[in-house]
């Protein structure tokens, strides 16, 4: 039953060995950045967003999960409005909130999971992500947390809350109007594929990235399956330039945090093969009015971090909570070191970006997200 203990506790024994890194050191005053508007520029019907994955896109659905992986808790979501830490893995909104924001639904995307949403939010979208999830089966169960075809089932019990309301015909037109976000893959590599040795052993690292596409286009054919009708899905972003990644891999890693290109090269294959497979499926299902779109994530990153004074960034290898090398989750928490500009950093914490990198990978993505909106 518990085959992945050992994986847990090497992970925890991870946290725990880079805990003396959590210097507790006084709160300085923290800079708010500029409020965000919503655009409202909406060409065609959108009903709601709905929103499938990780950390990436998990607004606090872990809040309701026993697991470790949580972080509602300050400094997480200091930039957010009244610095309120929703569960988001940021100092304040997601892609999928400025997405919310965009096609004019809803300013923020909650958590499903959340027992106080009432008709109105959910029917707005809600966000069934979890963080530490993944494609592969196995990642999930290193942290205990939501996994992909559980997400799925809570979809089609959203579907039924949302028939109850407002009958069948009405629900199935709702969903068929939604704009589907779908984003996860990291964790398929960072902690499962390159920290414990189960999946390397059966797999080559091609086998592997063919074995998370084929799981993520099951999942896709389930929420078509299931009515989703306009959907994204986001590639990897450049891992081998996740502070995380650098600390844990790097042969010099205080010395020389440059990106680890070999784990880039990773991204940037299963990257093209996502495409490929994407643009297979939108060709097989186009005529029946499907869109599904892929959203470059390592592009944007890569130029923001290779680029970073350009868009104002000072650091861009080490995150902005704790010492930026190994902090995630529990060990970024109240008592953690805090950088006194989070603007300056592109990573908040070892691995998830901050909201100003997450504003400007938004803004890359706006066409994308244009198209879908005027396509039908
Ligand atoms: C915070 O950093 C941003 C980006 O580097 C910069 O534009 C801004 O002036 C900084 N704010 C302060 C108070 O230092």
């Amino acid at each position: 039953m518990r085959g992945h203990s050992f994986s847990f506790s090497f992970i925890f024994f991870i946290f725990l060995f880079f805990i003396p890194f959590s210097f507790s050191t006084p709160k300085p005053e923290l800079v708010k950045p500029k409020p965000i508007g919503s655009y409202h520029q909406r060409k065609q019907p959108v009903s709601a967003i709905l929103v499938f994955g990780d950390s990436t896109v998990d607004p606090g659905n872990n809040n309701y999960v026993d697991t470790i992986f949580k972080c509602n808790f300050p400094p997480y979501g200091l930039d957010f409005k009244n610095s309120i830490p929703t569960g988001r893995f940021c100092n304040g909104r997601l892609v999928t909130d400025f997405i919310g924001s965009y096609i004019g639904v809803k300013e923020n995307v909650p958590a499903y999971l959340d027992p106080n949403l009432g008709i109105t939010e959910l029917m707005s979208g809600v966000s069934f992500a979890s963080a530490g999830s993944g494609f592969d089966p196995l990642t999930p169960t290193i942290g205990n947390v939501i996994d992909i075809p559980t997400q799925l089932e809570y979809f089609r019990q959203y579907k039924r809350q949302l028939e109850d309301k407002i009958g069948k015909q009405k629900m199935e037109k709702h969903i068929e109007e939604a704009v589907f976000c779908v984003s996860a893959g990291t964790n398929d590599f960072v902690i499962n594929y390159f920290t414990i040795p189960t999946r390397r052993e059966t797999f080559s690292i091609e086998a592997y990235q063919q074995f998370v596409i084929s799981n993520l286009k099951q999942f896709i054919q389930g929420l078509w399956n299931e009515g989703a009708r306009k959907i994204t899905v986001a590639g990897l972003p450049p891992i081998g330039c996740l502070p995380i990644v650098i600390t844990l891999f790097s042969s010099e890693t205080l010395t020389n945090r440059r990106c680890i290109d070999r784990f880039s090269t990773v991204a940037v294959n299963y990257n093209f093969y996502l495409q490929k497979e994407l643009d297979l499926m939108q060709m097989n299902l186009a005529h029946i009015g499907s869109k599904i779109f892929y959203l470059d994530a390592y592009n944007p990153f890569y130029e923001i971090i290779h680029d970073h004074q350009k868009y104002g960034f000072e650091e861009v290898s080490s995150g902005c909570c704790g010492s930026g090398y190994l902090e995630a989750s529990v060990l970024c928490n109240p008592k953690s070191y805090v950088c006194p500009n989070t603007s300056a950093y592109v990573f908040f914490d070892s691995i998830h970006p901050s909201e100003k990198a997450y504003f400007i990978l938004f803004e890359t993505l706006r066409p994308t997200i244009d198209s879908i909106l005027s396509y039908f």
